[in-house]
């Protein structure tokens, strides 16, 4: 694959690449660029991280599960860029000085790359900016307290001349469609090729299982995927969205959805997965399916010319089994709107709070009208082979009085819906009785008294 990008201000072509190698590998192996550093390899500890900017911002991206052809026509910094051409330190990097943010130093790459980027991207919430940095002798305070004092500091001249600059011309290459088109019928005729969007899972199965990809399509160029439409009576989702971009649209429309999307990964991993991507592995525990299918959301499939519709939990028949058919691919998914108030509640329940993939997680869309519950849409991921409805507690609340007791008595039907396993992340009846305890949590808040362990916490 032929592709062109920028790199720390100079002009990079290359020809033929492998569209598997990551931009760490190559920035390490060609470039002798070793300021980033290789940690986890499967996007979990931040070493790694390289900034990339174009039309559309500047983002931290994790580069060991960042494949080359997805910074075809982008500018990539690391951390070797990030120094005035003069050798003036970064703010970032005198903070760290002055705050001691470093120690043994492996880790401080990557958290001074993503704190350029929070501080270019005016974050203030740095533990948000730094959840997918790990530092295992610092400690995080000194790391937030220079934080905090390069965000009181302008973003460096040299790095504001990147984000203002001319857009750079992308390499054009046929396995990198422009269009929604193109990629229609590129895919027609590679039904068997793997699509890459985000690479945040595809990258592991390259990184971590050694698979051979075979033939490949790269979806980051088609920028009519990349968009959310708000009509008066829905929200259209483009495939392309990154769960970035869909946590500041929910932040909005489900406040809920879009604070549990905070804990979706970090924001490496958020800035680069997409909500296609998310739909379209089938995981029982993607994050983003089980809120979706308590709004009722519909799914939009399209093969060549032909699209279709179903609703989105229509989509995940088992584990490991999605209805798409081969040369299909998720195009859009679409949440209806009544106008009526937002009634959403989202909770993510994992080990750890930050950058973890959920034990269950719970989506709740219970309607309430004179007392009374009128409709409810309840789904969960964590609880099945796939994200699923609780169908059994559904039918237990709607048409009850919104109560403790009829929540006490719908906490029975969990049984009915769901027979979960075990694993690594929780023990089958944990996940029972955690499930059930939500329906309390969503009462309880509906209540007004806080729930959250932070909220609790001195
Ligand atoms: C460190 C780390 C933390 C993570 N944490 C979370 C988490 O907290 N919650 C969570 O839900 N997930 C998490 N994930 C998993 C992953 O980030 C998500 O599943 C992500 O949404 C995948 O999107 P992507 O664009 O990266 O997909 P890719 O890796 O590019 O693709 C995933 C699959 O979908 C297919 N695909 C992609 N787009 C389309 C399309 N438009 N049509 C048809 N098929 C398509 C690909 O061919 C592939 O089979 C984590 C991953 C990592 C590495
Ligand atoms: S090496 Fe750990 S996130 Fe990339
Ligand atoms: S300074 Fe040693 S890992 Fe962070």
């Amino acid at each position: 694959m032929d592709i062109a990008f920028l790199l720390n201000g100079e002009t990079v072509n290359l020809y033929g690449v492998d569209p598997t190698t990551t931009v760490l590998d190559w920035l390490r192996e060609n470039r002798r660029l070793t300021g980033t550093k290789e940690g986890c390899n499967e996007g979990d500890c931040g070493a790694c991280t390289v900034m990339v900017t174009d039309e559309d911002g500047t983002r931290p991206l994790n580069g060991c599960i960042l494949f080359l052809p997805q910074i075809n026509g982008k500018t990539l910094t690391t951390v070797e860029g990030l120094s005035s051409p003069a050798g003036d330190l970064h703010p970032v990097q005198t903070a760290m000085i002055e705050h001691h943010g470093s120690q043994c130093g492996f880790c401080t790459p990557g958290f001074v790359v993503s704190l350029a980027a929070g501080q270019i991207n005016g974050e203030n919430d740095h533990d948000r900016q730094i959840a997918g940095n790990l530092c295992r002798c610092t400690g995080y305070a000194p790391i937030v307290r220079a934080a905090r004092s390069a965000a009181r500091r302008p973003v460096p001249k040299w790095l504001r001349d990147i984000r203002t600059g001319p857009s750079f011309g992308a390499t054009q290459d046929d396995f990198q469609p422009t269009t929604t088109e193109g990629l229609a019928s590129l895919l027609s005729a590679h039904p068997d090729a793997t699509l890459i969007a985000g690479a945040t899972d595809v990258g592991l199965w390259v990184n971590k299982s050694m698979r051979n990809l075979g033939t490949t399509i790269f979806l980051n160029r088609v920028d009519d995927l990349r968009r959310i439409e708000t009509a008066p009576y829905m929200i259209w989702i483009g495939a392309m969205t990154s769960v970035e971009s869909l946590r500041l649209a929910m932040n909005k429309h489900h406040p809920s959805f879009g604070a549990m999307l905070d804990r979706f990964a970090s924001a490496q991993v958020r800035a680069a997965a997409t909500v296609g991507g998310n739909i379209a592995n089938g995981s029982p525990i993607g994050d983003t399916p089980p809120p979706l299918i308590a709004l009722d959301a519909m799914l939009h499939l399209r093969r060549g010319d032909e699209t279709r519709e179903m609703p989105l939990e229509d989509f995940f028949i088992e584990y490991g089994k999605q209805d798409l058919e081969p040369g299909e691919f998720v195009e859009a998914v679409v949440i209806p709107r009544d106008n009526g108030p937002d009634r959403l509640k989202v909770y993510k329940l994992s080990k750890r709070f930050d950058q973890d993939i959920s034990a269950v997680l719970g989506a709740f869309n219970i309607r309430v009208q004179d007392g009374v519950v009128v409709s409810a849409r309840i789904a969960f991921g964590g609880m099945a082979g796939t994200p699923m409805r609780a169908r059994a507690v559904e039918a237990a609340l709607i048409g009850q009085p919104w109560s403790a007791e009829t929540v006490k008595a719908a906490k029975w039907s969990f049984a009915e819906d769901f027979n979960p396993m075990s694993d690594m992340r929780a023990s089958a009846s944990y996940r029972l009785d955690a499930a059930a305890n939500m329906l309390d949590r969503v009462w309880l808040e509906d209540k007004g008294v806080a729930t959250s362990v932070r909220e609790v916490m001195p």
